[in-house]
């Protein structure tokens, strides 16, 4: 007989901040299969980009204000993303938002991390269980509250060949999966984070992010430079371990290197599109004992060529492929994966890699809106 299927709604706001990423999908309780029936992401205008971006130095006031302002925002996107994918909401089981983070500091004297954008709004507006608030519980527990999406690794790879997952949104991480292979995953530092602050700030705002890496691969790479930087104390740091977007801001870029212009532009961009490729390769060398033949890769770094290109160099002979591949769309995980945390949530199952954010045990994350 068929097995029934459950649909869940997940919302990802990364730290590119590029827009909020919805996923509808459907899960296979028995094969554990994970299909994504619709992705879309809805761009933030260009002055809600700046301000998220500097929401971690706001005043209470300002950030109690984007809380809300994001929670309304995200509630309208999904009416419309149900409504473009003909989706009933009494046919949606369980919704999960990821929330904008705004503060990641595992750390710091006391630990501490932030998601904003109230996800009442979403509650109110499907009269659906909303979950949200995911990393703070695995932080309570002695974990970094992150990386959260070696769950959904697990979870749909986690019978096949030991393979590594990488996902470059603004900050990296990956995740080693497989019969037989005890998860293991950390955040190797930058994604895209680095590159897109450079063009953000050399184009004053005009041009988001180095499209297909055209950019730096115009540019000659400085590799002094990428090794002194390769020493700050993050890269050097053994895992479990988290990064912070605003560890690696424009304020990174200005440190090593002094005079950003537009002449010097395509060099700096080519040195930071290495650094991020090569920060991805020393974190498996270094930390991968048994490190397979195949690496999957998912978020928007995909599709910056150059990026890709560098991988590939760096870990030949390694298979390098896009999630694409595997019939989902690079930028549709991150969603899905809080689609499959909060519908975890709301079944009362374990929804975090313990073993990999260095929880000392197992938790449901997450806070319920019904
Ligand atoms: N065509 C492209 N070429 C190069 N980079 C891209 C392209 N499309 C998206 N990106 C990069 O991907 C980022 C968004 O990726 P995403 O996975 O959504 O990250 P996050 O989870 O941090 O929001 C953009 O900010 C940009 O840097
Ligand atoms: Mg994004």
């Amino acid at each position: 007989m068929k097995e029934k299927k459950t649909i869940a709604l997940g919302l990802m706001s990364g730290t590119s901040a590029d827009g909020i990423s919805i996923s509808a999908v459907h899960i296979g309780k028995k094969n554990k299969a994970i299909e994504v029936l619709k992705y879309k992401t809805y761009s933030y205008a260009a002055k809600l980009r700046k301000k998220i971006l500097s929401a971690s130095k706001m005043n209470a006031f300002a950030l109690s204000e984007l809380n809300f302002e994001l929670g309304y925002l995200w509630a309208k996107r999904v009416s419309q993303f149900c409504k473009s994918a003909d989706l009933k909401y009494k046919d949606i089981a369980a919704i999960g938002s990821h929330g904008q983070t705004v503060c990641h500091s595992p750390f710091a004297d006391i630990p501490h991390t932030l998601q904003i954008g109230e996800a009442s709004f979403i509650a109110k507006e499907t009269g659906r269980p909303v979950v949200c608030d995911f990393r703070p519980m695995d932080m309570a527990s002695g974990g970094q509250g992150a990386p959260l999406i070696p769950f959904l690794d697990e979870f749909m790879f986690g019978g096949g060949k030991p393979r590594l997952f990488l996902n470059i949104g603004g900050i990296a991480n990956f995740s080693l999966v497989g019969k037989g292979v005890k998860t293991f995953a950390f955040d190797t530092g930058p994604g895209n984070c680095l590159m897109d602050s450079l063009i953000q700030n050399a184009t004053k705002g005009k041009i988001q992010f180095d499209k297909n890496g055209v950019l730096a691969q115009k540019g000659i790479i400085d590799y002094k430079k990428a090794e002194k930087m390769l020493k700050e104390s993050f890269f050097m740091r053994k895992p479990p371990k988290s990064a912070d977007r605003n560890d690696f801001s424009f304020q990174f870029v200005k440190k090593y290197f002094k005079n950003i212009n537009g002449k010097s532009t395509p060099d700096i961009m080519a040195t930071l599109n290495y650094l991020t490729a090569k920060s991805v390769e020393i974190s498996i060398k270094r930390h991968v004992r048994l490190i397979p033949c195949e690496m999957i890769v998912s978020g928007g770094g995909v599709f910056n060529r150059e990026l890709m290109k560098n991988l590939r160099d760096l870990l030949k002979p390694m298979k390098i492929s896009s999630i694409a591949e595997y019939s989902m769309h690079p930028l549709s995980k991150e969603p899905a994966c809080f689609a499959l945390l909060a519908w975890s949530a709301l079944n009362g199952r374990t929804n975090h890699p313990y073993l990999a954010t260095g929880a000392k045990n197992k938790k449901i994350l997450g806070k319920i809106i019904l």
